[in-house]
């Protein structure tokens, strides 16, 4: 992601200069000051896959800029940024670990820009459980942030490399509670979510009793705040000949994802169907699903889920689904795409 929003970021922040003179400067002290009267928006607000951003957000909050380490603005809201400066001064004088502020306030026009850019680029699935639909990301409200970091002088801001250094992030996560922060996208809770893993983003709720239990208790804003009910199921990755563990996981994040647009809905089950289902019928299949994609490889997994009493979209409401079928399929060179579920 970090590439993909540069030219976007270099956009903004030309409009930025034009319309705001210096704001653009680091402004840590006005951030601080600014924070103290910074009372007027909820800091547990619920922004996810369900629930927007909600209107009258944007009057109410108060941002500070910043340029960070590789020339970029970011736009913060202005307690969460002083509490994120606390949280770098720690960071960078007790664990000589140097972070900085890749992303945090995005418009809903950038944000669409980056769902086109990601669709584009490794296609919709990968996007999806990636980055949010315009209206529904958590920067929208200035308190979700994205981290990077400085290593030997060079700058780690691509996912994939970021996710080579779990032991400078277990240092990183280990501090964020105490200056009000939590890790929001959290792994084997993307069917909460609807988000892979993502150790970078970072979500201010303010008060750090709060987000100490969040984090002491491993879970999701969703389970903190009541949104969702059962969270715990059953994975069973079964033995492949065809597929590693993390292939199989992998295609598996992308069922997951998808229990997070169904409200109320309980998953009980999740596992791989079995080798058998990459025949040659499947995957004629799925490429006539799916035209000029070249799929050469099929995944199938099972799920049993129960809906909730009602709202429950295109499924039967308050009903045990069992076997409920989810079919992936993956070109020579390409990640695993989800393209069909049912019965
Ligand atoms: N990457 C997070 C989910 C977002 O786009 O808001
Ligand atoms: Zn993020």
């Amino acid at each position: 992601m970090k590439k993909l929003v540069l030219s976007l970021l270099i956009l903004a922040l030309t409009i930025a200069l034009a319309a705001c003179g210096a704001e653009n400067e680091p402004e840590t002290a006005d951030g601080e000051s600014e924070a103290a009267e910074t009372d007027g928006i909820d800091y547990l607000v619920l922004v996810n896959k369900l629930n927007p951003l909600p209107e009258g957000w944007e009057d109410a909050i108060e941002t500070v800029h910043l340029t960070n380490s590789v020339g970029d603005d970011v736009e913060v809201e202005a307690k969460a940024y002083a509490a994120y400066e606390l949280l770098k001064a720690d960071l960078a004088e007790n664990d000589g670990i140097e972070v900085e502020l890749d992303s945090a306030r995005r418009s809903i026009a950038a944000q669409q820009q980056i769902m086109d850019e990601f669709t584009e680029r490794f296609g919709a699935d990968y996007a999806k459980k990636t980055v949010a639909q315009p209206g529904y990301s958590e920067h929208h409200t200035g308190i979700a942030l994205d981290l990077y970091f400085r290593l030997d002088d060079k700058d780690i801001y691509e996912n994939e490399d970021m996710v080579q250094y779990p032991e400078i992030w277990e240092k990183i996560h280990a501090k964020l509670a105490g200056y009000g922060f939590i890790l929001r996208y959290l792994e084997d809770k993307e069917h909460i979510t609807g988000y892979g893993y993502e150790p970078w983003h970072i979500r201010y709720v303010d008060d750090p009793a709060i987000a100490q239990e969040i984090m002491d208790k491993g879970i999701t804003l969703e389970e903190y705040l009541g949104a969702v009910s059962a969270v715990d199921f059953d994975v069973d990755y079964g033995d492949s000949s065809l597929y590693t563990l993390d292939e199989l996981k992998d295609a598996a994040v992308q069922v997951k994802c998808q229990y997070a647009y169904f409200p109320g809905c309980e998953l009980h089950s999740l596992r791989y169907a079995g080798d058998e289902c990459n025949s040659e019928d499947n995957i004629k299949w799925l490429n006539e699903l799916d035209p000029g994609k070249d799929y050469v490889q099929v995944a199938e997994f099972l799920t049993d889920f129960h809906t909730a009493a009602e709202d429950s979209g295109s499924l039967e409401p308050d009903t045990e689904y069992t076997d409920y079928q989810w079919w992936l399929a993956r070109a020579e060179d390409g990640g695993w795409q989800l393209l069909s579920w049912g019965y």
